[in-house]
């Protein structure tokens, strides 16, 4: 029933009953046919042409050509594992979510980790951000935490995140390079969009090489809110502090085991989990009061700040121990969706411009990923409360159901599933606006530098020397040098000694921290020679 919790057990019992062993049993065809030879196919004569009429090998042949879908646009390489969340601090003075209130349930859980630039068969040690994607399976309806191992992101609003993904893949026109970053187009991306400094530094530091995926920190990065049962709306930043403390490996560690283990992660969370070491994090939250959200010098809704822990601790409430391996890696690893917009009474969104095209992305992608509108019925997708509602047919309908209606209202059919009306259902908050609508970003999301210079100053001399060598590397992998030049005056911004240590190692003599390019290169009409190559 809704709203009754559910137990650690119970998504493994749901899985239990669609998962099948095939030990010892005969061979069939998808209709049931035993099979009786499954060597040869049906020949005129054993040396003859193999016969159209062979449905048998025509059935295996056509679905092993069905067998791959589209991999995620972004994240596709990933590691999944189940668990269980349990909330040992209340916040039911702040939330409805069940989950967040009721202390000693544990919730189960499904994490997938991920890398987000490479491919499915990419390497897992490569440098890139990680995603950490949580799915609660409340007794509520499922809420994902869809995060990362960073408390930031690379721009603002959702709209650039095309141009800023296709800077990040690897080149059209040849799909070189594979590893992220090292490359003429993120680099110029980075020199054009200051907005990316912050995280710049992030995916430069150490934290971009995570030694396990049980040492990393996660992030839900954006602001959401949490609602209580008066309607009082907080601010909340969600965090995941990992048992074992963050660590990571080095950048000659990262190399050379990218080519001697590409699976080192992926097998490190498998073989932990099957030893009994079950990796587990504490979920953290920075609580803001509406009203003190103007207080602070950066905007709570700009996805490239944080809220330093010392300005807002970070309350500790609860623990995620993940101590199950997938049955199988498709199936659950390869076939779960996330999405931004699965919350439960009690978690809302906020004005985040990122976050509100996140809330259109997941679904819209995974219609496609996953073949249409019924991916929900997928074992791992399945909320455990019930789900009743009037959507029918659709590619891939897994449901059955009975009656003659398929509306509400209605009143031919009296156990057609009709709106609850309840309080504690999940109402959006009602936040009021007074303004007009605007292609513009707000004036409190322009410093891009602040947060940037806090974080290379937070770091210890050998981790800033790390992320010197880090960009040195990169950009001196960049062929075009008014890209490194740029680069080096968007560091001058943040730190003169870091742009000055980099300028070295890439032979850049010009220090400057002018950004008058920018006007150039962002809004002036396009100039002759690049209209030229254009045609
Ligand atoms: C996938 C995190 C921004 C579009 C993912 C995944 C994570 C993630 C963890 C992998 C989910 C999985 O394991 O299946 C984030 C974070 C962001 C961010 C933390 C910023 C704070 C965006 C934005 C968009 C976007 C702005 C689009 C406007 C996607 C898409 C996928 C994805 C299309 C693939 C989903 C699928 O195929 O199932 N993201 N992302 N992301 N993200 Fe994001």
């Amino acid at each position: 029933k809704v709203g009754e919790p559910a137990s650690e057990d119970t998504k493994t019992d749901q899985l239990e009953t669609v998962t099948e062993g095939v030990d010892g049993k005969t061979l069939t065809t998808q209709q049931g046919l035993e099979i009786a030879d499954n060597q040869n196919s049906l020949k005129i004569g054993e040396r003859g042409p193999t016969l159209l009429e062979d449905f048998m090998m025509r059935e295996k042949i056509t679905h092993f050509d069905h067998e791959r879908i589209p991999e995620r646009v972004v994240h596709a390489r990933g590691a999944g594992a189940h668990g269980y969340f349990e909330l040992y601090d209340s916040l039911g003075a702040y939330t409805t979510a069940a989950f967040l209130c009721e202390t000693g349930v544990k919730t189960p859980v499904f994490v997938r980790f991920s890398t987000v630039a490479g491919s499915r068969g990419s390497a897992d040690t490569v440098r890139d951000v990680r995603g950490f994607a949580t799915k609660f399976y409340t007794s509520q309806g499922n809420f994902d935490l869809v995060g990362n191992n960073m408390p930031v992101f690379f721009i603002q609003d959702a709209i650039k995140f095309p141009d800023f993904i296709h800077a990040v893949k690897p080149e059209p026109h040849n799909e070189i390079p594979q590893a992220q970053s090292a490359h003429d187009t993120f680099w110029d991306f980075v020199s054009l969009n200051t907005e990316l400094s912050h995280m710049l530094m992030w995916v430069m530091s150490d934290r971009a090489l995570p030694r396990s995926f049980a040492m990393m920190e996660g992030f839900g990065v954006h602001t959401f809110r949490l609602v209580n049962a008066e309607g009082i709306s907080h601010f909340v930043k969600f965090h995941w502090k990992p048992k074992l403390g963050a660590h990571s490996l080095s950048w000659d560690e990262a190399q050379k085991i990218a080519g001697k283990d590409p699976d080192f992660n992926r097998r490190e969370l498998w073989e932990s989990i099957e030893a009994g070491q079950c990796p587990e994090w504490e979920l953290g939250l920075q609580i803001v009061a509406e009203h003190d959200a103007d207080t602070f010098e950066f905007d709570l809704l700009d996805p490239t700040k944080i809220i330093p822990e010392e300005l807002v601790p970070v309350r500790r409430v609860g623990r995620m121990v993940l101590n199950r391996n997938p049955e199988n890696y498709f199936a659950e690893t390869e076939q779960v969706a996330f999405c931004v917009a699965n919350v439960v009474p009690g978690i809302d969104f906020t004005n985040d411009p990122l976050m509100q095209g996140r809330l259109f992305s997941y679904l819209d992608t995974q219609l496609l990923r996953l073949g249409g509108p019924n991916f929900a019925h997928i074992p791992i997708n399945r909320p455990l409360c019930p789900v009743n509602n009037n959507q029918r047919d659709g590619f891939q309908q897994q449901r059955v159901f009975r009656g003659r209606t398929s509306y509400e209202p209605n009143s031919i059919s009296r156990g057609c599933p009709m709106q609850s009306g309840d309080a504690s259902a999940f109402r959006s908050y009602p936040e009021t606006f007074t303004e007009p609508k605007v292609r513009k970003r707000s004036a409190r999301f322009a410093d891009h530098f602040t947060q940037a210079t806090l974080f290379y100053a937070s770091q210890t001399p050998v981790e800033q020397k790390h992320i010197i060598d880090a960009i040195a590397f990169e950009l001196s992998h960049v062929e075009e040098e008014r890209i490194r030049e740029r680069v080096v005056r968007v560091l001058a911004n943040i730190d003169r000694g870091l742009a000055e240590n980099v300028a070295a190692k890439v032979a850049v003599t010009d220090i400057s921290d002018d950004l008058n390019y920018l006007k150039e290169e962002t809004t002036a009409p396009l100039p002759d020679d690049r209209r030229g190559a254009a045609a």
